[in-house]
């Protein structure tokens, strides 16, 4: 088909969405549409395929259940929203839509809000089949093993479909069919919204069924036709936790796909937990059971190590994040070393070419250009200068009980192991502090700092003095021996 006319076909698809349900199979208190395949929630995938197939003026997705919540995570999509008022089934929400949609001429898709793993290409075959096939509707088909759950596809002997029997209804001999309704139709908008008033509550539930349009068109002489996809997997319609944790595999396994053929070496990909919109640059290594999540960004020739968490996170480039290590809303520039075990969270920044070693956290901190905190720290709400060398065990005490104060240290300065910095403090550039200090006043730069009682010596105290300066014994009952 030529791309002129693939592209009158985008500009005359309208796409409706249907997403109101509550999904009893899930057994959740949360409609079904929000829960989580890949990163991003079923409705989601539906919304960013149907995007590929039509304006987005055009595409429509009718809410209920929760509807607010299923809005507010479709505004960024650019779409808009009908409510079905009363879960009265699919027929009943599609025709929820005629009074806003019935003078759109052209084709008309019907997606359902629980298929996230269609890919646009098949959607976009779908359509520009039915803009010359010459039927009053298509509807995608596929041949499954198992084929329980699904509505059965009766097909005339031209190879049109007449009717779909939803299992419930099915005969012994109709749901030995495997041929199948994936859910997921294009239509004559006109025929659709002319004739889906004559859909009836089914007996067995009282619902209006989408699917018994296949039926009624036939009655009125129209012919159905159906397109056959090999690959079910893109049809699997969620319905239980377990296909949604099928469908989550799937759509794990092709964002790791994706990046391998994309120049990134991801060790065990069958481990690795990487949601949709994660970009990762070339030669980027990517090791085992790491969790790369939300916006997460990674340059190039970064090593992410084993059992790494990264969420919403910028990773420049040549990084290594050691194993284990958990970064979150943080960003770590160029040459960065941080891990293992080290945690960022928060609004973390570490400098290019700096150092965070193992059991380090940091929270709304900024770690200049090439410092160092290397083992065992707490830096909170502070900002380190370039060079600069925390010791181990270095804390800032940045909060008072009330509020949170800030902790400056200048560049190059060095503090020693196991300092408390009580905040608001600054620390010049340059300077020292001794091990061990705890620091409540400012200290220039330059300068050397010591808060901590001197040490005592006391030569030959163990022959001489320990008698005389024994502690006192506690005797069996508790009282003081006072020798
Ligand atoms: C439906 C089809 C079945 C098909 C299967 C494919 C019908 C009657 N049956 O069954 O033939 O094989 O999908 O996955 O259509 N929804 C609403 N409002 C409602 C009811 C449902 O918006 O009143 C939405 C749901 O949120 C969901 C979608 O429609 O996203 C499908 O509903 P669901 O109950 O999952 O249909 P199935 O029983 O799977
Ligand atoms: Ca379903």
């Amino acid at each position: 088909m030529s791309s002129d006319l693939m592209n009158t076909n985008f500009m005359n698809t309208t796409v409706v969405i249907l997403a109101a349900g509550l999904g009893t199979r899930m057994r959740s208190k949360r409609a079904k549409v929000l829960h989580r395949a890949g990163g991003l929630t079923l409705v989601e995938h539906v919304a960013a395929a149907a995007a590929a197939v039509a304006p987005r003026e055009r595409i429509i997705a009718v809410t209920g259940h929760q509807a607010e919540e299923v809005e507010a995570i479709l505004q960024p999509y650019g779409i808009g929203f009908v409510r079905q008022l009363g879960q009265k089934g699919t027929g009943h929400a599609l025709a929820a839509c005629r009074e806003r949609l019935k003078n759109l001429d052209g084709l008309l898709m019907v997606l359902y809000g629980d298929t996230p793993l269609l890919s646009p290409r098949t959607l976009e075959r779908l359509r520009d089949l039915q803009s010359t096939s010459g039927t009053a509707a298509t509807l995608i088909t596929t041949t499954l093993e198992d084929p329980s759950g699904y509505g059965r596809v009766i097909l005339n002997d031209k190879g049109d479909v007449t009717a779909i029997v939803e299992e419930k209804a099915a005969t012994p001999q109709q749901k030995s069919i495997r041929l199948i309704n994936s859910g997921i139709y294009c239509f004559q908008a006109p025929l659709l919204w002319r004739h889906v008033v004559e859909l009836r509550p089914n007996a067995a539930s009282g619902e209006l069924y989408l699917t018994d349009m296949a039926e009624i068109l036939t009655r009125h002489g129209h012919r159905v036709g159906a397109l056959h996809i090999e690959d079910p997997d893109e049809l699997l319609g969620i319905n239980t936790r377990v296909e949604l944790a099928d469908a989550d595999r799937v759509l794990r396994e092709r964002k790791c796909r994706e990046l391998m053929l994309a120049g990134v070496t991801v060790e065990r990909p069958e481990t690795v937990t990487i949601d949709m919109h994660v970009q990762v640059g070339v030669d980027t290594i990517v090791e085992p059971f790491t969790r790369l999540l939300g916006s997460t960004e990674i340059g190039e020739e970064c090593r992410i190590g084993a059992g790494a968490i990264l969420e919403s996170s910028m990773v420049a480039d040549r990084v290594v994040v050691a194993p284990y290590t958990l970064v979150a809303n943080s960003r770590i520039e160029s040459g960065a070393q941080v891990g293992p075990f080290a945690r960022l969270r928060m609004d973390a920044q570490v400098g290019a070419d700096a150092r965070v070693g193992n059991f380090v956290e940091l929270k709304k901190t900024k770690l200049g250009k090439g410092a160092k905190s290397q083992h065992l720290a707490y830096l909170g709400d502070s900002e380190i200068g370039a060079g600069s060398n925390i010791g181990a065990g270095t804390i800032t005490c940045n909060y008072d009980g009330e509020h949170k104060h800030q902790t400056r240290i200048g560049e190059h300065a060095f503090i020693g192991s196991n300092s408390t910095l009580v905040a608001p403090v600054e620390i010049g550039a340059n300077s020292y502090v001794g091990a061990g200090s705890v620091i409540t006043d400012n200290v220039p730069p330059e300068a050397l700092a010591l808060g901590r009682a001197r040490q005592v010596v006391k030569p030959g105290w163990v022959k001489k003095g320990r008698k005389k300066e024994a502690a006192p014994v506690i005797s069996k009952d508790g009282a003081k021996d006072g020798k």
